[in-house]
């Protein structure tokens, strides 16, 4: 069966519905009285108000997305109100029963439930794996929309994606190619981008995903792409169209917190703190975060107690977020960590696998 191009989708999509008058924009509310349409009951000031296709839309919403956009590259972009309602929102709007999502094996949480609300067929290939990618979609040929999701840094394991690998099947088999920035932005790419954006291949990926909950420190989720994408999301994305918007606070400091993002001094900060701990760990590190390894739940559960007794807290994953037998303790390095806790952390991780080694 012919794959669906995804502009051929979008595009009748929003023909049907602008047909049966059924389009929506977002509203500039610059000097309109929205006095009617809020639903602040008691005349309160610090929220938007409503959804942003009633009265919840602002002008910063507007600059925010324009910068998003000129920063990864893209035609367009839309900010949902968290990191996790951007994939549920996207996923699940795009792809519809007897289409297929395939998810690579340690994807979020966020993505997994995107998929699953969509009600597509759903199928997992191995972890970073895109031979065995290819085996999944040459047993596929039958469905007309495939979407393959994709973190570009593995939120668990700090590890990257291949992208070189995974846009070029995306050019051969014509599927729809999602990748979540979460953890790479701020910490790849000239501007802090991200992993497309520091390989140069923001055009070869359909849908960007991003949050404002980790490199920027604030607050909401975003997605990149192309016009045709964010019309199509503002019409059909349910947990875009059916929430509050962000107040305008938020939006301030997420705008002023992509300015910081792009600062290059920031990262140098902080690729020098990951080759530190990295290399007195005897580790390679591939990103911010550094996965300790344990396996064992109740072992993972110990060292981190040990660790909280030393003054750290550095938190045991363990099942269901990563897979059984495969707990870890997972810590991120940041710019502002220092020496001193670094070389203190160091010194009780060396410390633990002497002891071990003596056993
Ligand atoms: C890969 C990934 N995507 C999405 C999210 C959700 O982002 P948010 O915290 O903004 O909801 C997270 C983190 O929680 C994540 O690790």
């Amino acid at each position: 069966m012919a794959r669906m191009d995804l502009a051929e989708f979008l595009t009748g999509a929003l023909a049907e519905l602008d047909q049966k008058n059924l389009l929506r924009r977002l509203p500039d509310l610059q000097n309109i009285d929205i006095g009617f349409s809020r639903n602040t009951y008691l005349g309160n000031h610090f929220g938007a108000s409503g959804s942003r296709l009633i009265s919840g839309n602002h002008r910063l919403y507007a600059r925010l997305e324009r910068e998003l956009s000129l920063w990864k590259k893209t035609a367009a972009a839309l900010v949902y109100p968290a990191g996790y309602m951007t994939n549920l929102g996207v996923i699940s709007a795009l792809l519809d029963r007897g289409d297929l999502i395939i998810l690579d094996k340690l994807c979020h949480a966020s993505l997994i439930d995107g998929a699953r609300l969509a009600q597509a067929d759903i199928r997992v290939f191995k972890h970073n794996n895109p031979a065995d990618l290819e085996k999944i979609l040459r047993q596929s040929r039958n469905y007309k929309k495939i979407l393959v999701v994709t973190e570009s840094v593995f939120s668990m394991d700090g590890d990257r994606a291949p992208l070189a690998e995974l846009t070029a099947l995306r050019r051969q088999y014509g599927f729809w190619l999602l990748v979540d920035e979460a953890h790479a932005v701020g910490v790849f790419g000239e501007s802090g981008e991200g992993l497309a954006g520091q390989l140069g291949m923001n055009g070869d990926i359909d849908i960007q995903i991003g949050t404002f909950s980790k490199a920027f420190d604030g607050l909401g989720g975003y997605v990149c792409g192309s016009r045709l994408l964010i019309d199509y999301l503002v019409n059909k994305s349910r947990a875009f169209i059916y929430t509050t918007a962000l107040p305008k606070i938020i939006l301030r400091k997420n705008l002023a917190n992509l300015k910081k993002v792009q600062s290059k001094k920031q990262r140098r900060k902080l690729w020098k703190n990951i080759n530190y701990f990295s290399a007195r760990l005897g580790i390679r590190a591939d990103s911010a975060i550094i996965p300790l390894l344990i396996g064992d739940e109740k072992k993972a559960l110990a060292l981190a107690e040990k660790l909280r007794d030393e003054g750290f807290i550095i938190p045991a994953i363990r099942y269901p977020t990563v897979p059984r037998g495969q707990a870890r303790l997972r810590l991120t390095i940041s710019a502002e960590t220092t020496k001193r806790q670094m070389n203190k952390l160091l010194a009780l991780l060396n410390q633990r696998r002497k002891n071990r080694a003596l056993k």
